[in-house]
């Protein structure tokens, strides 16, 4: 499904260069639930927005599906990310004084359907998402940060994307609600969604089934549990 070849992205501002990758091989398998693991600054982020096509690498290739997506112009881009991507960032991205139901409707906003229609969508996808029935009428910023997190994945899930990007989604929660929002992520897993996870938290890793480590822009290992 993703076929990544010697991607390298430097970083320039001004006189400064900063090669944030250099050099990352690897393929990811449709269904697989992939943990990328790396200290701060190691290139997770970078790696993650080329990904999910948000940005391009300064070299290598990226081959999602058989497209390669360098190759692609700025409406195939969003076309793909439409399609097949969901979103799930640290900062939650929520808009305040807004519902929890509006705040996952949004996705859906400009697309071919009517607002029942998204509202029952978006209620599926929170309780797919775990998040409580009661609260789907609070305003976001009246919302724990467990549950905040839930929101974004319900919101990343309204596309029915195959692959799921998350970047550090419990970097901001207390080991408790951490475990919740990775059971969470687990459930989407066994539904066969294509999960990639990025943390720098050995633990949160270790709910996936294979943790790529990476440091200093260079990938140091990968490792695939066995099934048990
Ligand atoms: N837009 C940018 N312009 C210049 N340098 C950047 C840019 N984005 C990231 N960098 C640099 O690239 C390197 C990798 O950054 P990246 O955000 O990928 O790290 P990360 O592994 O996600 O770190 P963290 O765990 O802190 O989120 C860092 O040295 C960072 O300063
Ligand atoms: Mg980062």
């Amino acid at each position: 499904m993703i076929e990544c070849r010697d991607l390298r992205k430097v970083y320039t501002n001004g006189d400064v260069e900063t090669v944030a990758l250099k050099g990352a091989s690897f393929s990811i398998e449709k269904g697989e639930f992939v943990a990328i693991i790396g200290p701060s600054g190691s290139g997770k982020s970078t790696l993650m927005h080329i990904l999910g096509a948000l940005d391009s690498p300064t070299s290598g290739t990226y081959f999602l599906d058989g497209k390669e997506v360098s190759k692609l112009n700025d409406d195939e881009l969003s076309d793909l990310r439409r399609e097949k991507i969901g979103f799930v960032f640290q900062a939650f991205n929520l808009l305040p004084r807004t519902t929890v139901l509006r705040n996952v409707m949004l996705p859906l906003l400009y697309s071919n359907t009517t607002e029942e229609e998204r509202e029952e969508r978006a209620k599926v996808c929170l309780k797919y998402a775990g998040m409580e029935e009661n609260k789907f009428y609070n305003l976001s910023n009246q919302l724990s940060g467990g549950q905040m997190q839930r929101v974004a994945i319900a919101r990343s899930l309204m596309n029915n994307p195959a692959i799921i990007l998350a970047d550090e989604p419990t970097g901001n929660l207390d080991t408790k609600t951490s475990h919740i929002v990775m059971e969470a992520f687990q459930e989407l897993h066994q539904k066969g969604h294509t999960i990639i996870l990025i943390t720098h938290e050995p633990e949160i890793a270790q709910f996936a089934q294979r943790v790529i480590s990476i440091r200093d822009g260079i990938i140091e290992s990968d490792i695939k549990k066995t099934k048990k």
